[in-house]
């Protein structure tokens, strides 16, 4: 499946995750593959299963280059090749099975605190250095959950601006037991494409076109992300019906921590559905946008579906998903992808209060409420369950203590108190 987002890096992994552990076990794409890092610190994704018997190779274990299988010691680089096949070598000099065998392996690089995997054809474009990848002086933490639903729809969301105001202000409001007042309503939006993907401006009752909401507006990269200033969100494809959601989230420190530089980018694993009742956990932002997305079914039935004025960036990204596929059809690349190094020193991209995050901002306008996301300083509102050394670690980092985050039995809205309402 997705041969066009196969012509993409994905971001499937964080670095972090191989501190404690050499080979993690990969669905990308409907294939099953295992990630590894070797002892000498190189990175592969191959086949889960070894070419000899089939055994699971993310139960084998890393060697100085490549990785072993646990079953009879066949030893796999990243290439693909095999390169050791133990009692074979031994009782048979020529390496003849040796040379049969191949296992299917693609390229894997580190960007971010991400690992990045490309499932494509030759040439292997560049992994986008997108701006926020080069700020100085942030916590970043990267996070994770699987989405049970096919991956565009979870994409249509990042252009549907109309959905801020009902699913997180208001639903937010109502989810606290109160009904009301209302946050401000929407008048317009706009939709435009750019190089790297699409841009939507809205005003609302509250604002008007001097506003950076229409100035400067949000970006749906292309072909798989959102990105609203200081957070990406990939949805990458594990198979037709599930999503990888891998979010990456900036804190510029404020400026009496700095210098800071962050060690290592800490990840997590956010739960999606609240153990209790089996219903989806509603506390956070994306976890509102989750259950939108898996409430449109497993695959959308997009026959089904009513579109209104609202629905104008999500005619265009399909039209530009089927218009893609008849590049690729002709041998050209999709739209966005990087091959120029020059191009890809520093990717700039549209950002509401862009030089504030680049140049800094003080404690007292944090406090203020003067900052790109003020409100993510009291508390992580983007998904359930952060965990504690994470907070530990953005105390470290910022000065600034998060309210605590656990989930529990009950869907319990924190959502309301105003926070997550201006954080797209
Ligand atoms: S199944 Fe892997 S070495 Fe035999
Ligand atoms: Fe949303």
């Amino acid at each position: 499946m997705g041969d066009l987002m196969r012509r993409y890096w994905q971001p499937i992994a964080a670095v972090t995750e191989f501190d404690d552990k050499a080979t993690k076990p990969v669905r990308l794409m409907g294939e099953d593959l295992v990630l590894y890092k070797d002892l000498s610190g190189n990175y592969g994704l191959i086949d889960r299963h070894c070419p000899h018997r089939r055994a699971d190779l993310s139960y084998g274990y890393v060697e100085e280059c490549g990785l072993r299988c646990n079953y009879h010691g066949w030893l796999m680089n990243h290439k693909g090749d095999c390169v050791q096949q133990p009692y074979e070598d031994t009782i048979d000099s020529s390496g003849k099975l040796k040379a049969q065998v191949k296992v299917k392996s693609y390229p894997v690089e580190e960007k971010a605190g991400l690992l990045w995997a490309y499932l494509g054809p030759d040439p292997v474009p560049l992994v986008p250095n997108w701006e926020p990848f080069t700020w100085e002086n942030g916590f970043v933490q990267i996070v994770f959950s699987e989405i049970p639903c096919n991956w565009f729809q979870c994409q249509e969301n990042s252009i549907d601006p109309i959905h801020f105001e009902w699913m997180h202000a208001n639903w937010s409001i109502r989810l606290t037991g109160k009904t009301g007042p209302y946050g401000p309503t929407h008048l317009k939006a706009s939709f435009d494409e750019f190089e790297y993907g699409f841009q939507y401006r809205r005003v609302r009752e509250d604002t008007d076109e001097s506003h950076p909401l229409w100035t400067v507006g949000r970006v749906c990269l292309w072909p798989n992300c959102l990105f609203t200033g200081e957070h990406f969100e990939w949805r990458v494809p594990i198979d037709d019906e599930n999503t990888l959601s891998v979010g990456w989230f900036f804190n510029r420190v404020p400026t009496d921590m700095e210098p800071y530089k962050q060690e290592k980018i800490p990840h997590w694993y956010s739960p999606i559905k609240d153990p209790e009742t089996g219903r989806w956990i509603s506390t956070h932002v994306m976890n509102q946008d989750f259950i939108a997305w898996v409430g449109q079914g497993t695959i959308a039935d997009r026959t089904k579906e009513h579109l209104g004025m609202s629905d104008r960036g999500i005619a265009l990204i399909r039209k530009r998903f089927m218009d893609d596929i008849g590049r690729i059809e002709n041998d050209e690349d999709p739209k966005a992808i990087v091959r120029n190094p020059n191009e890809n020193g520093c990717i700039e991209l549209p950002i509401i209060g862009k030089e504030k995050l680049k140049n800094g901002f003080t404690r007292e306008e944090i406090e203020k409420g003067d900052t790109p996301v003020a409100g993510t300083y009291k508390r992580f509102v983007f998904q359930a369950g952060q965990p504690d050394f994470v907070k530990r670690l953005f105390t470290e980092a910022t000065g600034f203590t998060l309210e605590d985050d656990v989930v529990e039995g009950a869907v319990i809205n924190r959502v309301g108190e105003g926070a997550a309402i201006n954080v797209k």
